[in-house]
């Protein structure tokens, strides 16, 4: 049995002795006795171990000597700055800030938003909450006041902290008005904001309720790290599911802890002293386990990127990082491959750069389109990997272990389920399917530690979205196969959530939005292909009786108000007003049936649409030019 088939039987087979053995890679203060407890509903990791996150990725490192060594690169061609921060200077902000906190009344399990563009700040906000056993809850930058006040509202913090403003590509974003309207429409009424003031843009600050970062943290006494058990939560991220209210996935700290510095080896072939860099954005799950977590954890130098793969300023954006920090391994989404692609397709900028320090790339946030495989293989001549996680994960749940047992690549797969994740293909009667026949994926319960341990503010939840379909299974949302060999393909959501350039959003908050214009009577988001941000949405609306404003003109304000409300990121360029939605005779829209033909498959439309010129107008409306 190769290292792969050994590790994954044993993972699978005696999960407590296996992630027991793995929990050996984190530092205690008291070593779990037990190592998971409960049943495939409920269950815990390392319930009785107490440790502390934020002690992991720093003090331990810089006690073990590592305090000279990068811990983080900011690079931010975007504001023209390159800064490196030592472990001991990481330590240093991250104490300050944590006493900033601690004096604003903050403590264990306070919840604290933080709202940030990719700036230094926000790892030290982060990293300054796990300090004190706060439960952090980044935002995406991208997303307005509405989805802010959303997940402000269901997070109810203590505090959020924020900057003035972000930097999209030579675009100042000012996010303090984007906050001040979001804790307006809040319910919730945060005690504190604390504010770093970038020179781009300079926000006016609320007397009494906002704070200024720099001047806090100079009056700041340094705080230790408290003690945890395994199971307190560490952070709340908001993600899209199928209904247009965003969920609050949950991670622990231990289990977290322990599943993330095992990837860094033995998927990441990534080891203490070496540069690793995530191209996402911390406001994504990726963002935190690879910008953040895993790097620090396991004592590499980690890159923490403000700018764009193209026109920051050049399609050599990546070679540039990698070449200046020795980027030994570049983890980020196809969709930033197929953007240096369009531009640079013969890849003339990497003859520019020494790439010699890099030996992988990982890609991840949606599928890789083999024609992207083969071109970023046969360019950069490292091996290409293409692993599939989600937010609820947290980690891989499939991929090609490089520091493990590298396999042959298959284009357009995962490779393999990694250890811990039990993977199976079923029907949509819960029964399992033979090998090449698409399915349900479904991972069988417990899950690994380091995936979600709940829904926030809700444990019914956890159960009613992902387990209660087919108990003793793990319902991931995505579809896919099991090939012969066993590598899995995932070929896409089988719900209502759509992945934008690698950003998940949901078409019913989308829809939530569309919906709530005054002369929209009904609409639909769909899904469809294109070709660099591999989805983008479509609405398709039908007006209120009566209403008899220009088309282009509401089309165009539907437009602005996602924009508006949701963020620029819902990339939603195209609304079209029909004359009817089709329709099952039970009333359900016929999505799945709109998406092919928007995406050029001629399928039949059996609905409730019974005139033939406004179904031969649908059809028109969603052909590709
Ligand atoms: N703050 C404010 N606005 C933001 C933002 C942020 N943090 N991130 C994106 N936006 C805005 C963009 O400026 C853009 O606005 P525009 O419509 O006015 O141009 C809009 O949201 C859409 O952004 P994006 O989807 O990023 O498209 P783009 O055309 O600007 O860039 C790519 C295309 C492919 C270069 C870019 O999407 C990309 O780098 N994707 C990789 C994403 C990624 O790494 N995801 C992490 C998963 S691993
Ligand atoms: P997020 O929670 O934002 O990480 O998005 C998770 C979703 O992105 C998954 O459910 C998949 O639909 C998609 N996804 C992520 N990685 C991959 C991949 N490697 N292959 C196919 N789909 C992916």
């Amino acid at each position: 049995m190769g290292a792969y088939q050994d590790a994954w039987a044993r993972s699978v087979e005696d999960p407590s002795a296996f992630w027991g053995e793995a929990a050996e890679l984190i530092d205690w203060y008291q070593k779990p006795t037990r190592v998971l407890e409960g049943d495939a509903t409920r269950y815990r990791w390392f319930p009785d171990g107490q440790m502390n996150t934020c002690y992991n990725a720093l003090d331990r490192h810089v006690a073990a000597g590592r305090g000279e060594q990068a811990a983080l690169i900011y690079d931010s061609p975007v504001a023209d700055v390159v800064q490196s921060y030592t472990y001991a200077e990481l330590l240093d902000h991250v104490s300050r800030f944590a006493g900033v906190l601690r004096e604003l009344g903050v403590t264990q399990g306070d919840r604290v938003v933080i709202y940030m563009p990719m700036i230094p700040e926000a790892v030290v906000a982060m990293l300054a909450c796990a300090r004190i056993g706060a439960v952090h809850s980044v935002v995406f930058g991208g997303f307005a006041a509405h989805e802010l006040a959303q997940r402000i509202d269901d997070a109810t913090p203590r505090v959020v902290v924020s900057a003035s403003c972000g930097i999209e590509v030579n675009r100042v974003i000012e996010y303090k008005p984007l906050l001040d309207a979001a804790l307006e429409e809040a319910s919730h009424q945060v005690e504190h904001c604390v504010i770093v003031q970038r020179p781009q843009a300079v926000a006016s600050l609320r007397a009494g309720r906002d704070l200024d970062y720099a001047q806090a943290v100079a009056g700041a006494s340094p705080v230790e790290c408290v003690a945890l058990a395994g199971p307190d939560p560490l952070y709340i991220l908001y993600t899209s599911g199928s209904t247009g209210r965003p969920k609050g996935v949950v991670r622990d700290n231990a289990g977290h802890a322990v599943a993330l510095r095992w990837s860094m080896p033995n998927i990441y072939d990534t080891h203490p002293g070496q540069v690793f860099w995530a191209a996402s954005d911390v406001g994504w799950v990726v963002g935190h386990s690879y910008i953040v977590y895993a790097p620090l954890l396991t004592g590499c130098t980690t890159v923490l990127y403000e700018g764009k793969p193209v026109g920051t300023p050049d399609a050599g954006a990546y070679w540039r990082v990698i070449a200046q920090h020795g980027v030994r391994t570049l983890f980020t989404a196809p969709t930033g491959f197929r953007a240096v692609k369009r531009e640079d397709p013969n890849g003339e900028h990497v003859a520019r750069y020494d790439l010699s320090a890099f030996r992988y790339l990982f890609l991840a946030g949606e599928r890789l389109d083999p024609e992207t495989f083969q071109w970023a293989s046969d360019l950069l001549g490292v091996p290409v990997t293409d692993h599939w996680w989600q937010t609820e994960t947290g980690w891989p749940i499939a991929s090609n272990l490089m520091g493990l047992e590298p396999m042959a690549p298959k284009a357009g797969s995962a490779t393999m389920p990694v250890p811990g994740f039990d993977v199976r293909i079923v029907d949509e009667s819960g029964q399992p399917v033979a090998r090449g026949t698409d399915g349900l994926i479904v991972v069988r319960t417990p899950l690994p530690p380091g995936c979600m341990s709940g829904v926030w503010g809700s444990d019914d939840k956890f159960q009613q979205f992902y387990l209660s379909q087919y108990p003793g299974y793990y319902l991931t949302g995505d579809g896919g196969h099991f090939d012969e060999d066993g590598y899995l393909f995932v070929m896409g959501r089988v719900d209502d959530v759509i992945n934008v350039a690698g950003h998940r959003l949901s078409t019913g908050a989308i829809e939530e939005i569309v919906a709530g214009h005054p002369d929209v009577a009904e609409c639909a988001v769909i899904g469809v292909a294109d070709e660099l941000k591999g989805q983008i949405p479509r609405a398709l609306v039908v007006l209120k009786a009566g209403v008899q404003r220009e088309h282009g003109l509401i089309e165009a304000e539907l437009v602005e108000r996602v924009r508006h409300q949701l963020g620029a990121v819902a990339s939603l360029r195209q609304v079209n007003v029909v004359d009817a939605l089709p329709k099952t005779r039970s009333g359900k829209i016929l999505r799945k049936n709109m998406r092919a033909l928007a995406d050029g498959v001629d399928v039949p439309v059996p609905s409730t649409i019974d005139n033939p010129v406004v179904l031969e107008n649908l059809r028109a409306v969603l052909r590709p030019e």
